[in-house]
């Protein structure tokens, strides 16, 4: 090799090196571009966007009780895009889901417009807050409806009394919670009936333990504003479903309990579905102990043990508890769920589907 060819070796070499850095470069600017690009385009995308309005329609409000929709109710209150939420019969031919809560079905305060032609791609809801055992007998409602919405968690728009969210910031754990509580046990209740299993378990626990009750049956009315402060004074709370159901967990849980700041002592469905939902050790269930007597006098002992106590309030450090809004929020709540629901999907027999 003489040295003439040598250099264009080297040559030849160099220019490949400076090529391929270029490609690099180019290849990081072309990459840049796009992720900038990118940026720009996400934001129409949450809001203002190409994608079309999902439209809700409300065939009647649940209990008479009607809630503004003025301006974009979903995004103005939930943060919920492209979701249109109506309550105008006129608008059925372009409604995607028209939403019928059982109670008024079953009353026959309300029907089924079953006479007009539903619009191709068009889904009829079933809404119910109510246990199984409240629901009534819904053998009429077979091949009707395409999808559920309920606080169960298979529902296919689950929407329950309330959830757990993180807390965005750390909370600071004020280990206050023994403080001001003058009751060892309290219950709220209205609608006390003899054949509940609540009612028995309440009563042998008054036989072990004090229990102070308020509610109409014990003509202790609470009003709303003092609800929450009397609970706090109780160490424990009788969180007590009126049936017992599978996920069938109500305010008495998310709201009395949680929110006035006493430990729920619950009855309803197994631990397990508890477990699913609430708080790592922040309830006791009944069912944790062989007799009622027994937790009666745990639950003696817990208050009288200040830290054992507040280890139920540990939970409060990272995470909160969210009680479920008005009816507007879970009618909303379709939208999050309207791309992800099944092409086509019949309740061949809601009976079963309810009762199961
Ligand atoms: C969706 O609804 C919003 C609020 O009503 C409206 O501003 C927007 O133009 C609608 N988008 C489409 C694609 O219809
Ligand atoms: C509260 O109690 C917990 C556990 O007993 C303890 O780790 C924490 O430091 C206490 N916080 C305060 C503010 O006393
Ligand atoms: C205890 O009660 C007093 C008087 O009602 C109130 O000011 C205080 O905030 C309460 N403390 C706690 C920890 O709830
Ligand atoms: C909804 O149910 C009706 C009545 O059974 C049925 O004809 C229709 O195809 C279903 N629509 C969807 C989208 O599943």
């Amino acid at each position: 090799m003489n040295e003439e060819s040598d250099q264009a070796k080297k040559w030849h070499i160099g220019s490949i090196k400076s090529f391929l850095v270029l490609c690099v470069v180019f290849a990081l600017l072309i990459l840049y571009w796009e992720s900038q690009r990118k940026k720009t385009e996400f934001v129409p995308l949450t809001h203002l966007s190409k994608t079309r309005n999902v439209t809700i329609l409300i065939w009647y409000w649940p209990f008479g009780s009607t809630f503004s929709l003025k301006g974009d109710v979903c995004w103005d209150l939930y943060k919920i895009p492209n979701c249109k939420l109506v309550d105008q019969r006129s608008l059925f031919p372009s409604a995607d889901v028209v939403v019928f809560h059982n109670r008024e079905l079953i009353a026959g305060t309300q029907r089924l417009p079953t006479e007009l032609q539903r619009p191709g791609g068009q889904r009829w809801a079933w809404m119910s807050l109510e246990s199984p055992a409240h629901n009534g007998n819904l053998h009429k409602f077979a091949n009707i409806f395409n999808l559920t919405v309920s606080y169960r968690r298979d529902a296919d728009v689950h929407t329950p009394y309330g959830e757990l969210l993180p807390l965005e910031s750390e909370g600071n754990l004020v280990n206050d919670s023994h403080i001001n509580k003058t009751s060892l046990v309290c219950w709220v209740v209205s609608n006390y009936m003899n054949h509940h299993k609540r009612t028995q378990v309440y009563r042998e626990l008054s036989a072990t333990v004090p229990v102070n009750v308020y509610g109409s049956w014990n003509k202790k009315l609470l009003s709303s504003a003092d609800l929450l402060p009397t609970i706090s004074r109780c160490y424990f709370y009788l969180a007590f479903e009126n049936s017992q159901a599978k996920d069938y967990i109500t305010e008495k849980l998310w709201y009395n309990a949680y929110q006035g700041g006493a430990v729920p002592v619950v009855l309803g469905p197994p631990i397990s579905d508890y477990k699913a939902v609430a708080p790592d050790h922040s309830f006791i269930h009944v069912d944790e102990f062989p007799s009622v007597q027994e937790l009666g006098k745990h639950l003696q002992r817990l208050a009288k043990d200040r830290k054992q106590y507040e280890e139920y309030f540990t939970w409060k450090r990272n995470q909160r508890v969210k009680v479920h809004g008005d009816w507007r929020e879970m009618l909303c709540k379709i939208c999050l769920q309207y791309n992800s629901l099944p092409q086509h999907k019949v309740y061949s027999d809601l009976e079963a589907w309810d009762k199961t």
